[in-house]
């Protein structure tokens, strides 16, 4: 009698013990389980401020190699020539080396006052129109991209003003939030600018996991496009085709606020031209070369092709950070709300890379990028008015939210959207609108708790 007792009781503890796990196996699906796992077989096991910094886990030692050369040429700080080792900089430029813009490979941040110098972002130009092959016009004497600094013997193109006005606004629940409208301010040109310039202020984003985003398959990426919205849910999805320099065509863009940038190659061949006004083999003139200004020197490329393809192949091959507490119950309450808000239409959980012949690491993935890559009218507020390619002014490219939640940790500050003006996620979300006017309403509906739930969920990314 007592020996069956322990039996039935033994019996209710094995029933309870499996409900507990199925309870457990619903929240831990197979597909969570992979979801934590955020950059697929490249996912790296470091929560630290080095989240962003390490190689792909799983890669040959030769490629290792490459991607420790590009790791040094991406940190160091360039000189003007003639000088002994990293010469280049200049005429003009942003900064100094990729890493002062792209800091701990994550992002940058705006001036936190009048008095600090921009340094972690840079000002796009342009005039009315567009060119032959659709890209961004010239304004002369400028180009398409503002330098604030110049090496001794030569003048920066003008200095950057940025100021701030706040608005309050409140949820319908009461409670309150304060939203900052950037305003941007050419001072000092050089020579004067024409009156019809056109501003688009970009803060640097991260840098890693793009090899994985450059290998997804060009028709994955098309499968989520509906330009006329035929599906009627609000949400259209555009892609870009942008001048591909190397292949003289036009490709989908798949780098940079707008989807402005075809490759990796062509990115880190610009940030040298551009950025710092190193000349190399994509880009052999200086990019002051149709202004006004030279360098007096004979030395262009300026840049080792070898070190150009070390960088590249370093941005390529950076691991995306593992998630952190993604079957939190809050977390996944967040992730549900995320879905049902339609943040998930444009912010696309999952996508699936292709096969890359030359680089078997990126190949075959699925990975949890939370974009689309493609463009979004986000309404009047976050305009810049100036269109890149097919980008018109109010649209901007879904922006991954991989590693979003490790931010602070790695970049000491939590500035959000290409010019850095939201101060918080929720700022982010609050910012939205045009095609995510819905989403934003849907955010701003819920209870408090629910919205933490978003950005909860938003932190564990
Ligand atoms: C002055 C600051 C600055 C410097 C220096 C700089 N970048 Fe950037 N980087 C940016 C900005 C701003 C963007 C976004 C550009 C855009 O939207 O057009 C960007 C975009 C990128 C992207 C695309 C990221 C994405 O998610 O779309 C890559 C890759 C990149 N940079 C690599 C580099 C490399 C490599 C170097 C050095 C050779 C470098 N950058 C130097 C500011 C900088
Ligand atoms: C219509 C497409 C669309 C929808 C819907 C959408 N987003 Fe976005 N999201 C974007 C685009 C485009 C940006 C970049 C805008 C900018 O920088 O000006 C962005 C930026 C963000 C950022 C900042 C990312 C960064 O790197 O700075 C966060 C966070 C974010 N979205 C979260 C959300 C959440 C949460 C929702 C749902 C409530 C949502 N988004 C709905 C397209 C969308």
């Amino acid at each position: 009698m007592k020996q069956n007792k322990i039996a039935i009781l033994a019996g209710i503890v094995t029933v309870v013990a499996l409900l507990h796990s199925c309870r457990k196996a619903e929240l831990l699906s197979e597909t969570d389980w992979n979801e934590w796992l955020s950059g697929g077989k490249q996912t790296l096991f470091d929560e630290s401020a080095r989240a962003f910094s390490s190689m792909f886990p799983d890669m040959s030692s030769r490629n290792q190699n490459i991607h420790a050369i590009g790791d040094k040429a991406f940190s160091a700080t360039h000189v003007s020539a003639p000088a002994p080792i990293n010469p280049g900089l200049g005429p003009i430029f942003n900064n100094v080396s990729c890493s002062s813009c792209h800091i701990a490979d994550g992002r940058g941040k705006p001036p936190l006052n009048a008095a600090e110098p921009l340094s972690a972002m840079l000002i796009r130009l342009s005039i009315p129109g567009a060119g032959v092959h659709g890209e961004p016009l010239s304004v002369p004497g400028f180009g398409t991209q503002l330098q604030q600094r110049a090496i001794a013997g030569t003048v920066k193109e003008a200095d950057v003003l940025i100021t701030y006005t706040e608005h309050n606004y409140s949820f319908p629940d009461g409670a309150t939030y304060t939203l900052r409208t950037p305003v941007y301010q050419l001072n000092n040109p050089y020579i004067p600018l024409p009156s019809n310039v056109l501003l688009s202020p970009r803060m640097a984003p991260p840098v890693f996991g793009l090899g994985l985003l450059e290998a997804i398959d060009e028709s994955e990426i098309l499968s989520f496009a509906d330009e006329n919205d035929a599906n009627g849910d609000g949400i259209s999805g555009k892609p870009n085709y942008v001048w591909d320099v190397l292949s003289n065509s036009l490709k989908l863009g798949r780098f940079g606020w707008k989807a402005n940038n075809p490759t990796l190659l062509q990115q880190t061949a610009g940030a040298y031209n551009e950025d710092m006004g190193i000349t190399n083999y994509v880009f052999p003139k200086e990019s002051s070369y149709e202004q006004i200004q030279f360098d007096h020197h004979d030395d262009d490329p300026e840049l080792a092709d070898s070190v150009l393809r070390a960088v590249s192949f370093y941005v390529q091959t950076l691991a995306v950070p593992v998630r952190r507490n993604a079957s939190d119950v809050e977390v996944l309450r967040g992730k549900e709300l995320f879905t049902k808000a339609s943040c998930a239409s444009c912010h696309r959980p999952s996508m699936v890379t292709g096969v890359h012949v030359e680089l078997p690491e990126v190949s075959n993935t699925r990975i949890f990028p939370y974009t689309d890559l493609l463009l979004h009218d986000m309404g009047e507020g976050l305009a810049d008015n100036r269109p890149d390619f097919a980008a018109d002014g109010r649209e901007w490219r879904t922006p991954p939210l991989w590693g979003i939640g490790l931010t602070q940790k790695v970049n000491g500050h939590n500035f959000f959207l290409h010019d850095g003006r939201a101060r918080s996620l929720e700022e982010a979300i609050l910012w939205h609108g045009g095609e995510a006017e819905n989403a934003v309403l849907y955010y701003k509906n819920l209870s408090k708790t629910d919205r933490q739930a978003i950005l909860k969920f938003l932190q564990s990314l």
